[in-house]
């Protein structure tokens, strides 16, 4: 067992998921309030958290309206930079997509974080799962061209950081020089997916390189990790999961010619918190409530980008049971943890309908008390499964309030977890754990 974990906490509203925005306590209303944002990542500081996370898609189902907030909410950069107004220390990991968003866009947002929060700005760069139809001018690619896609976007962002380096500027009255001229160059990027000339509109670097987190796990997205990730927020639903693909993330890492503590596994952690186990599952299961057998089946059917009816009722269910997709998946990253969970569980095609995956989500999963909570997280960290965590929380702010009032205090008391910030952006305080 090495060093600190890293923490960070999820501000996507997953405690309102599912049910759970009905209790009278969910704070539903305040979905789209900045305050509360800013409440909980003060809380997050107060607790030396190294970051607030801020997930994002850019694709509305509108009858999921019907049954909660699903993929509605707030754009996540322009939430995070009323939070960087609101604290001091705690990183900031913004979500921005390499299909959708233009890299000068990317490039010019992603710096005016880091300069407004003082160097504690992260890129969560994400290649998107759905939304086409809201981004006419350019085809949405299959998942391995969009890894190609990301890889020159990413290439571009970092070009336009370096066009306009913050060195540049003079702002000698004297003379009359505001920036050295020689110092600011356009990229002139011609490649195949983006056509940039640059420079950027803004004078960059001042507080060093911004971390790149990044999610998918298939072999395109494993290797654009092992390449250019600083850190992975991962669904692992198994320690072993876990791992597995912090293994493989790191040996990839060392063939890039990358040192391997520089790629970091940090698992999402769905938290379904009470003081009682009952308690935890009652929460749990309320939260799942609305989820008939139809939306059930809908869900497995979008997620393995199969048809599913007719599937058998009255023995377990295998790999065979379930073809190939038909057509191209939302993410082949969760549709391979479902076809694991079937192939190692084996399940009937209830409990599959019950399984995380489907009525919940393929990430680590505590339904619990925060004791359980931190002896999972002692083991996973033991195991050399993880180099930290993403914290999830599920069914009730309550559950949140656990997270950060008990969780994370015991794990500093077991000296997992660093009870002060380091010195430094968001990159230093990584490389300190
Ligand atoms: C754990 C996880 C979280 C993700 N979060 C987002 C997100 O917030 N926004 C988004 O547009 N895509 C998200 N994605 C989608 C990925 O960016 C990627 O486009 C998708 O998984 C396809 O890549 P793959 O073939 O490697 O699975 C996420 C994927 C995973 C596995």
């Amino acid at each position: 067992m090495s060093g600190h974990l890293i923490a960070g906490l999820s501000l996507a509203t997953t405690w309102l998921s599912g049910s759970a925005w009905r209790r009278a306590d969910s704070q539903a209303e305040r979905h789209h309030d900045v305050e509360l944002y800013v409440e909980l990542a003060r809380r997050a500081e107060q607790a030396c958290l190294h970051f607030v996370f801020r997930p994002d898609t850019v694709f509305l189902d509108p009858l999921s309206q019907a049954q909660g907030p699903g993929t509605s909410g707030l754009d996540p950069t322009l939430l995070l930079t009323c939070v960087a107004r609101a604290t001091r220390h705690i990183g900031l990991v913004t979500t921005l997509s390499t299909s959708f968003q233009e890299p000068f866009h990317i490039a010019r947002s992603l710096e005016s974080l880091q300069i407004i929060s003082g160097g504690r700005a992260a890129w969560n760069l994400v290649t998107g799962l759905e939304g086409q139809h809201n981004f006419g001018h350019r085809p949405f690619l299959e998942a391995s061209g969009r890894y190609r896609q990301a890889e020159e976007s990413l290439r571009v962002v970092q070009a336009l950081l370096r066009s306009y380096p913050a060195e540049a500027l003079r702002l000698d009255r004297e003379s009359g020089q505001y920036a050295d001229v020689q110092a600011i160059r356009p990229i002139d990027h011609q490649g195949p997916h983006f056509q940039v000339q640059g420079p950027l509109t803004l004078a960059a670097g001042r507080f060093g390189p911004l971390p790149v987190f990044q999610a998918g796990a298939s072999a395109d997205g494993r290797a654009f990790a092992a390449r250019h990730a600083d850190a992975v927020f991962a669904a692992t639903p198994t320690v072993e999961a876990a791992c597995e693909l912090r293994q493989a993330l790191r040996q990839a890492a060392a063939q890039f010619g990358r040192p391997q503590r520089d790629i970091r596994v940090l698992p999402g952690l769905s938290l379904y918190l009470a003081h009682t186990r009952d308690e935890a599952q009652a929460l749990f299961e309320q939260s799942h409530a609305h989820l008939g057998r139809a939306q059930r089946l809908a869900k497995l059917a979008a997620t393995l980008g199969i048809a599913v009816e007719g599937l058998p009722t009255d023995r377990r269910l295998g790999p065979d049971d379930f073809p190939a997709p038909a057509q191209a998946v939302r993410s082949r990253t969760h549709a391979e943890l479902l076809r694991r969970r079937i192939a190692s569980d084996r399940p009937t095609l209830d409990a599959l309908l019950s399984s995380p995956e489907v009525v919940s989500s393929a990430h680590w999963q505590v339904v619990g008390t925060p004791d359980d909570a931190v002896e999972q997280i002692l083991a996973w960290q033991v195991a050399g499964a993880i180099d930290g965590v993403i914290a999830l929380p599920g069914g009730s702010l309550g559950s949140l309030g656990l997270f950060i009032d008990e969780v994370v205090p015991a794990l500093q008391r077991a000296g997992s977890l660093r009870t002060a910030f380091a010195k430094g952006g968001l990159m230093a305080q990584l490389q300190a754990a």
